[in-house]
């Protein structure tokens, strides 16, 4: 569940306006004077069923609990989930929560990486110091473009350099150690952690450098190292060269990913800019969701001696964080990705293209190595493939591969599932318990699927934007969805939306970049816009539905009272005017919603 269902269903929106405004009971319904124009009799709704507000008077608006205290205390998004979360008694992981002398560290760590980076860029491109390690590159056949395009780098064969070289520039012994840069001697002192290597500086997905790698010129071991953990740096969760790859892989919607530095050098320098490394080790759960975000086509290059063992590890990470439609190349044996990209450039195109799904290549090679006459082989294959089929989220995929392990190991599908739902029994789910009433709210946060269905086709398509004109936040019923809708009016591209959007939205935001819509969709830029105006005009629809309930619950209200105030003539302007736009919209599709009949209906 998202932060921002738990806030909405810890907080009732009655108590929260009552903090604000004094309502009266009207109902099932409430109503007060609006707190965001003045006025002398009252037009602002709340309405504790949809969890909804609306003012019928001069602001003809409304929305929920985050759009009311955004207005009220002039806050933004990010600002009210914080507030409503802590009010709601919701603790917020720390990526929603910011913390700001983290920031300010991190930040220091972030220059100081920058500086290192720099010098060490330095040293290797125009220097005597860097000489051994310019020409070592040269027999690698990197090009001096790529060198600089990644910012490899030298770091001398010496103790201090670079510890001196930064303090010079202001920055502290303790920092340098937090950086990972120098290393505390237990007798006391510091030294410099790289020496004598090449220098590969590690990016996140904004390009700014986490820490490093580095390589020896020789064949000494260890042949990398690379920075510790620190605050900014966490190997398993990096991806080297993302930061260069990322609109690439946006573009063809296909991640490759390799293991090593030098490959995805290689790579990149042939053009295959859509190329990451997972440095070394298997791909983990936090490294699928770093990509999750730009694709959800990844291609593996797996080593061939270890590729299966590894195509049942890293499947699980894969399926189980994304439903990521994960393949493999599977190499050709004792080569890398380098050694085939720049030996056989066509043989390398061919791989990426026959790249099968890593399920169907798991099977492949655990079944080829056990013997399926024999009852214990069949259950060692069902125990390493199982769980992997277990984490498939798409029911019918799943089938499938359950189907195909029966088939295979020549077993009653009964028996795999079985075995299936014991392992899922197993596994440990999160207690979401919660009151019979806050699941009955609950239901009403769902978020629309046409409304996902709209916002995704204008964030995958940027040449539909000018159709959303006719599209006002309003027409968002979900939190998410009108935030994302806000913010996006606003940004360019998707990356600039990225860093306007508050943190708590973002996988939101991966979810609708990432939707996929059926071929005509896809292929078709005439369906594509005839899709999204249907889609327009039902949100419409919907909002003035909604509206009308609203205005209906508010109109009755006031007959209960008996006396018809000016109120309601007034409440029915509001109503109309708040339709006006919606109207225009029906009246040239050539339905009436039915405004103008209703008004008239009613008693004057
Ligand atoms: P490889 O041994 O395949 O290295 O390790 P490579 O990148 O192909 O380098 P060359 O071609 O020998 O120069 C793959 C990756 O595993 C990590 C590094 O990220 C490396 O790129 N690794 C390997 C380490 O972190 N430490 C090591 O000692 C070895
Ligand atoms: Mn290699």
């Amino acid at each position: 569940m998202s932060v921002i269902t738990e806030v909405k269903q810890r907080l009732d929106i009655v108590e929260l306006v009552s903090e604000y405004v004094t309502l009266q009971k009207a109902g099932r319904n409430f109503k007060g004077l609006c707190p965001f124009h003045s006025e002398k009799h009252p037009s602002f709704f709340v309405f504790p069923e949809q969890q909804s507000w609306h003012c019928f008077g001069a602001c003809g608006t409304g929305g929920d609990i985050f759009s009311f205290i955004m207005k009220k205390e002039s806050i933004d998004f990010g600002q009210a989930l914080r507030l409503l979360a802590q009010r709601g008694g919701i603790t917020l992981s720390p990526l929603e929560a910011p913390d700001k002398a983290k920031d300010e560290k991190n930040e220091r760590l972030f220059q100081i990486n920058e500086a290192a980076t720099e010098y060490y860029h330095h040293l290797l491109s125009s220097t005597k110091a860097g000489e051994a390690a310019r020409s070592y590159l040269a027999r690698r056949k990197v090009m001096p473009e790529t060198l600089k395009e990644f910012r490899l780098g030298f770091s001398p064969d010496a103790w201090e350099t670079l510890k001196n070289y930064l303090l010079g520039k202001g920055y502290t012994e303790k920092e340098l150690v937090e950086a990972g840069l120098i290393i505390e001697k237990e007798e006391g002192g510091s030294y410099d952690r790289f020496r004598n290597r090449l220098m590969f500086p590690i990016c996140d997905i904004q390009g700014r450098v986490t820490g490093f790698g580095a390589r020896v010129l020789d064949d000494s071991l260890p042949k990398y190292i690379n920075s510790p953990q620190t605050s900014i740096f966490d190997k398993s969760s990096s991806l080297y060269g993302i930061d260069k790859a990322k609109s690439a892989i946006r573009k063809k919607n296909l991640v490759i990913i390799m293991e090593g530095y030098m490959d995805v050098l290689t790579a990149h320098q042939h053009d295959w800019q859509n190329v990451v490394g997972s440095m070394g080790t298997s791909l983990t759960e936090k490294q699928v969701e770093g990509i999750k975000r730009l694709t959800n086509n990844i291609t593996l290059a797996l080593d061939a001696d270890l590729a299966g063992e590894e195509a049942t590890l890293r499947g699980k990470a894969i399926l189980a964080y994304s439903n990521a439609e994960a393949n493999v190349i599977l190499l050709p044996p004792g080569k890398d990705p380098d050694e085939v990209i720049r030996e056989d450039p066509a043989l390398w195109r061919k791989l990426v293209e026959q790249a099968m799904p890593i399920l169907d290549f798991a099977f492949q090679s655990v079944i080829s190595k056990v013997d399926i006459n024999k009852a214990k082989d069949k259950s060692l294959a069902v125990q390493k493939l199982l769980p992997s089929i277990c984490e498939i989220k798409d029911p019918v995929q799943q089938s499938h591969y359950l189907k195909k392990l029966a088939r295979e190991l020549k077993i009653e599908e009964s028996a795999i599932k079985a075995a299936l739902r014991e392992s899922k029994a197993g596994r440990k789910r999160p207690q979401l318990s919660k009151p019979t009433e806050q699941s009955r709210l609950a239901r009403q946060f769902v978020s629309s699927p046409i409304e996902e269905y709209c916002l995704a086709l204008l964030l995958q398509y940027p040449e539909l934007r000018p159709l959303a004109r006719e599209l006002s936040p309003e027409h968002f019923e979900s939190t998410e969805n009108r935030e994302v809708f806000v913010k996006w009016q606003h940004s360019s591209d998707i990356s600039d939306l990225e860093s306007k959007l508050d943190t708590s939205l973002l996988e939101h935001l991966y979810y609708l970049v990432n939707k996929k819509f059926p071929p005509a969709i896809q292929e078709s830029e005439r369906t594509r816009h005839f899709d999204l105006a249907d889609c327009i005009l039902r949100l419409q629809e919907k909002l003035s539905r909604k509206l009308e309930t609203e205005k209906e619950a508010a109109l009755e209200i006031e007959r209960e009272k008996g006396g018809i105030s000016s109120e309601l003539s007034k409440l029915e302007e509001q109503g109309i005017n708040s339709g006006q736009q919606l109207q225009e919209v029906f009246v040239k599709k050539g339905k009436n919603h039915g405004f103008n009949e209703r008004r008239r209906h009613q008693p004057e």
